[in-house]
């Protein structure tokens, strides 16, 4: 294997149109900060870029829809998001955003580097045009009939309800969002990046050159290689974006998938303006793309084209993409509000970065698609993090309090159950690099909890309490060893959990801390003197727990009820079966809630025949029943009576359930003689 001077690692920009959630963490920030954190420690030159995408359709839209400048939205989104991954611990050397000046300028300078090399093609084609707005309509503008199901709002790229992606040439009466009129066609000139030009090299560069990708990754490269590469487009008409830089291009801005993945250069720039070049130009630096699954194809096939077409850069070396992570079993969605958003986490568990991540990446979707559950989130936290890392790390210093002042006592004689423990741990170092190197962020953490596992054993064993009474001098070794394997953990756990290995390290007065160290039983010396004990994790009940599942069950209700559509109809009854229930309509006398039910209230209707008493379940959608006296209801008037809340019920007053769930009462339109009949 080639050996790097060095590794830029780049974490995908997310989109500023909306906060980052959980998926968004374990997918792509968790990985890439665990990998650069534990190259960091190992002392390698790394630089790890992020930053925000601040183009494309969507930001127009949203900004549309809330009626501010594209600029507002991205500005919102991106503090926030940025604020998101300071608090979580993502260790970014510099975080950037695509609407920055020193974008605009690398960017349009790549873009003419490969124009005056004829790196592009132009060519007209036809597209949407409204007339109306005066403006070409983005495929998400074009709104119409889906061929396939019939659904009336399909969208130009793709139909939400049977999920075909679709070209906007395939709707049926398209419209265009913007104006609602009929959009026309109109001839328009792109500039296509040809993919099939950069065909042959990139099948021998993956398909040969890189077959230690993850099979993921691979396996879609190439499949999209063998369906053969078209040109794609590179610019768009649109008024949001970075001018095309060619004279003849008005109103055309570069793509967002051509102008973001630059962003990476661009935001290395900001941070190193003179020394940015080795970074990206030198064959001795490494370049590592952490992404998600939906990204593999810009990654490792276009961007890759993009870099060759430009001429003096490096191509990316590894291309960890995951799978994604679900939510209690369903897929995270941003329009469905089915997520755990970050900043929403850290509200009601604050303090507890390193739980979810730790929980994450348990759970990463390094090979398939995982989930992501409450239940198991408490259970990692308790079982794992609280029973065995903190209690082995809490164990220690508080015997060594007891017994020692609180300072590391000197090591004896070892016997052989000591140095059956030292073997057990001698090669974490080598397993965890081997895990690491190699992308498998979710075994490396287990190796690391399994070194918390053995000296929770250790003590567990050894009974150091029980000795304190006869033997001082086994004790002290004894301890010795359980503090030099917690210092262990402080650097075993420092790229998974910053924040506890932080608090360990002080707690130990650690001075050095390099992952050279890892498996070392000389890291903190005899007569050096802890800190008070304090608990590294603490348990979780399980109110909070339920709490947010409780949360999830009512947003997914939300869905449902958004979503409703007309129950079907039912069996056909006969005419002389629908007059035998006898509905009147009555005059509110008296209406007021049932006492001890959420539910009922109670009327007092005129029904033109002496009066009636009836409780109806309609309490939480008509709060303030008093309201409803005067007006006139419909009722069943040949039910027989009953009890309902020690009230006599005599008949059933009608109401209609809207899609939110509330009930509205059905009411005559106009006053009618009170005991009418309805039918
Ligand atoms: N914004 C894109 C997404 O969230 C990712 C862009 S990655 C970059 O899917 F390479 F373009 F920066
Ligand atoms: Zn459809």
């Amino acid at each position: 294997m080639k050996q790097f001077k060095r590794t830029t690692v780049t974490s995908a920009l997310p989109y500023a149109n909306g906060p980052v959630h959980i998926g968004h963490l374990a997918g792509v920030y968790v990985p890439a900060d665990i990998y650069v954190r534990y190259l960091r420690l190992r002392g390698e030159e790394v630089l790890f870029i992020g930053g925000s995408d601040e183009h494309g359709v969507p930001i127009t839209i949203k900004a549309k829809k809330e009626g501010v400048t594209p600029q507002d939205i991205v500005d919102r989104y991106h503090s926030l998001i940025k604020r998101s991954f300071e608090e979580f611990g993502i260790s970014f050397d510099v975080y950037g955003r695509t609407t920055s000046k020193i974008h605009a300028e690398t960017a349009s300078a790549f873009f003419k580097t490969i124009n005056d090399k004829g790196g592009f093609i132009e060519q007209e084609s036809e597209q949407y045009y409204d007339e109306e707005a005066g403006q070409f309509l983005a495929d998400r503008y074009i709104t119409g009939t889906c061929p396939h199901c019939g659904n009336e709002g399909a969208y130009g790229d793709q139909c939400e309800k049977c999920g075909t992606s679709l070209n906007p040439t395939d709707l049926i009466n398209p419209r265009s969002a913007i104006s609602g009129s009929k959009p026309v066609m109109r001839r328009t000139k792109h500039w296509y990046l040809p993919l099939d030009r950069h065909e042959a090299w990139l099948r021998q560069w993956i398909l040969e050159g890189h077959k230690e990708w993850r099979p993921n990754v691979y396996g879609q490269c190439k499949s999209w290689l063998d369906m053969g590469l078209q040109p794609r487009a590179v610019s768009r008409d649109l008024d949001w974006g970075i001018p095309v830089p060619v004279a003849g291009a008005e109103g055309k801005v570069l793509y967002v998938w051509f102008d973001a993945p630059i962003g990476y250069i661009s935001n290395t720039k900001e941070l190193l303006p003179d020394s940015w070049e080795k970074w990206w130009k030198d064959p001795d630096t490494r370049l590592v793309h952490f992404i998600g699954k939906d990204n593999i194809v810009f990654h490792c096939i276009v961007f890759p084209a993009m870099l060759k077409a430009e001429g003096s850069y490096i191509l990316p070396d590894n291309v960890p993409a995951n799978e994604f992570l679900n939510l209690e079993g369903d897929k995270i969605s941003t329009s469905r509000n089915w997520a755990v958003w970050l900043h929403e986490y850290l509200a009601d568990f604050p303090g507890k970065q390193d739980v979810l991540r730790y929980v994450l990446t348990a759970n990463a979707p390094e090979t398939k698609d995982n989930d992501f559950t409450w239940r198991d989130f408490q259970a990692r936290n308790n079982n794992e993090l609280v029973a065995i890392y903190g209690n082995f790390v809490n164990r220690a210093l508080v015997l060594t309090h007891k017994f020692f002042e609180g300072k590391v006592p000197a090591c004896g004689t070892l016997d052989d159950y000591d140095r059956q423990t030292l073997a057990e741990f001698a090669d974490v170092k080598a397993e965890m690099e081997r895990l690491l190197d190699n992308f498998r962020f979710r075994d490396a953490q287990k190796e690391a909890m399994n070194l918390a596992r053995i000296g929770n054993k250790y003590l567990a064993d050894t009974e150091p309490w029980k000795l304190a009474k006869t033997d001082m001098e086994r004790v002290a070794t004894i301890m010795n060893l359980a503090l030099q394997i917690a210092a262990n953990l402080a650097i075993a756990f420092e790229p998974f959990l910053p924040f506890s290995s932080k608090k360990l390290r002080d707690l130990l007065h650690m001075e050095t801390f390099r992952w050279a160290d890892l498996g070392k039983t000389d890291l903190l010396p005899a007569g050096l003197q802890l800190a008070k004990p304090e608990l590294l994790f603490e348990k979780i009940d399980d109110a909070p727990i339920q709490a947010q599942i409780d949360r999830l069950a009512e947003i997914k209700k939300a869905n449902e009820l958004a979503a409703h559509k007309a129950d079907p109809v039912k069996a056909p009854v006969a005419f002389e079966d629908f007059e035998k229930v006898d509905i009147r309509v009555g005059t509110v006398l008296e209406c007021k809630p049932v006492p001890k039910s959420k539910k009922l209230l109670q009327f007092r209707l005129d029904d033109g025949m002496g009066g009636r008493t009836i409780c109806s379940g309609i309490a939480q959608s008509y709060p303030h029943p008093e309201e409803l006296v005067g007006t006139q209801v419909c009722f069943i008037a040949n039910f027989a009576p009953r009890q309902m809340m020690g009230i006599e019920s005599q008949g059933m007053i009608l109401s209609a359930v809207n899609a939110d769930g509330k009930l509205v009462l059905v009411q005559p339109r106009a006053k009618v003689a009170e005991g009418s009949c309805v039918g």
